[in-house]
């Protein structure tokens, strides 16, 4: 099999809801990072083959295959076509996997992979509620098959936090604690200035805006629940944010011709799935079946970055895998940083490639949960 190499990855700033990238439209968002990572690798546009964008809720500003809005809106040749995907929160990684299996099976040689989301114009679910006038509540309810499957019981991320919270024995106090270290991880990645050179600002955004100083677990353990939960608030869940990230995969081919300088090669790829109501729990056997699969412990992973969507997600995780967690998720993840969500799998890929440079390592792994009860796994190899 051919080889699949990241040439580089990058992203805007994640910006908090009605922050300042609440007003940029979202094709503007997928262009600056298109562009700042066309520039910065040195590739020729003109020989980009696909541009793969994930996004949930392609409705308004989103909607109309906004991949390819992305790329126009860059000024980049028109010849270059786009596709908008949507594996929920998951979609950038998908891009990347797409991307990565049409190199490796020799079909293209440079696919720009990214994705992009404004969580503040769209809101999360918009899509489910701008149908509501056409008769549809949601996308299960009216489906013969899924009813007599899954019944009319509840589907929501919600409900599936607190699921696993129960499921695994996680106090509210363990999430916050969670929590906690996720500011203050995300908080001195900043101060140290560990983002700087995955950042393009986007106009006056220089940073990311979610990360709180001065939050105590006494400051969250006043916070209310959220509506009918018994152990969820605010703070334990992933932000509602804007941004978008992006990765340039080439071939040997491209590497060679255009003299492209490869960060890393795409080591595995997998995508698995697993109860669709408690919806967030496929990381657990999707990290298990990607390292059987790749032939590798966790031990051998130097870096590994799992989506924060909520602190029970990642709780779970850790009981079963029992990683050392000084090595998962070591500049916070999505509670303090925020969850763009169609752009968050290319953020985590930026940000993980970036930490392992920064230390020296040798394997990532990143995983997320993802609407469906379905997660993926991607190992990168450092080069
Ligand atoms: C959980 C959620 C509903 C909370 O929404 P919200 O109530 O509007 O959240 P906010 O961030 O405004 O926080 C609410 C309050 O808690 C406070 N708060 C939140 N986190 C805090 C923390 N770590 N420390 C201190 N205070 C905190 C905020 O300051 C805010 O108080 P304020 O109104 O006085 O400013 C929303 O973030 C959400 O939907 N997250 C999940 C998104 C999602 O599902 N993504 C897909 C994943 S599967």
């Amino acid at each position: 099999m051919a080889e699949a190499y990241i040439v580089d990855a990058v992203r805007t700033p994640v910006g908090k809801r009605g922050g300042g990238l609440s007003t940029a439209h979202s094709a503007d968002l997928g262009a600056h990072v298109i562009k700042a990572v066309m520039d910065r690798s040195g590739a020729d546009p003109a020989t980009v083959e696909d541009v793969i964008f994930g996004c949930c809720d392609t409705i308004g500003s989103q909607a109309g295959d906004i991949a390819r809005t992305c790329w126009l809106a860059a000024g980049l040749p028109e010849h270059v076509p786009g596709v908008t995907i949507d594996r929920q929160c998951g979609s950038s990684q998908q891009s990347v996997h797409f991307a990565a299996q049409a190199v490796m099976s020799g079909t293209s040689d440079l696919v720009v992979a990214g994705g992009v989301q404004n969580m503040s114009q769209i809101p999360i679910s918009s899509a489910m509620t701008v149908a509501e006038p056409l008769g549809f509540t949601d996308p299960f309810s009216g489906s013969q098959g899924w009813v007599e499957r899954y019944g009319t019981q509840e589907v929501s991320q919600f409900r599936g936090a607190e699921m696993i919270a129960d499921r695994w024995d996680l106090s509210r106090e363990d999430m916050e604690r969670f929590a906690l270290t996720s500011h203050e991880r995300a908080l001195r990645a900043m101060d140290e200035g560990r983002f700087d050179g995955e950042i393009a600002p986007y106009g006056d955004v220089l940073a990311d805006e979610g990360p709180r100083r001065g939050t105590t677990l006494e400051k969250m353990s006043s916070l209310p629940l959220l509506e009918g939960s018994k152990k969820l608030t605010a703070a334990v869940a992933s932000q509602i944010s804007d941004g978008a990230s992006c990765v340039l995969i080439a071939s040997e081919k491209a590497v060679k011709e255009q003299g492209l300088s490869p960060r890393a090669r795409v080591h595995h790829i997998s995508v698995r799935a697993d109860d669709p109501i408690f919806m967030l729990t496929a990381p657990i056997p999707a990290t298990r079946f990607a390292l059987e699969k790749a032939g590798m412990t966790l031990d051998q992973i130097d870096v590994v970055e799992i989506n924060e969507a909520f602190a029970s997600v990642v709780l779970a995780w850790e009981k079963e895998l029992r990683p050392d967690m000084e090595k998962v998720n070591p500049n916070g993840g999505a509670i303090a940083l925020g969850h763009p969500i169609g752009a968050t799998g290319t953020r985590l890929m930026t940000t993980l490639l970036a930490e392992l440079e920064r230390v020296g390592g040798r394997y990532g792994l990143q995983t997320m949960c993802e609407g469906g009860g379905q997660a993926n796994v991607t190992i990168l190899e450092r080069l």
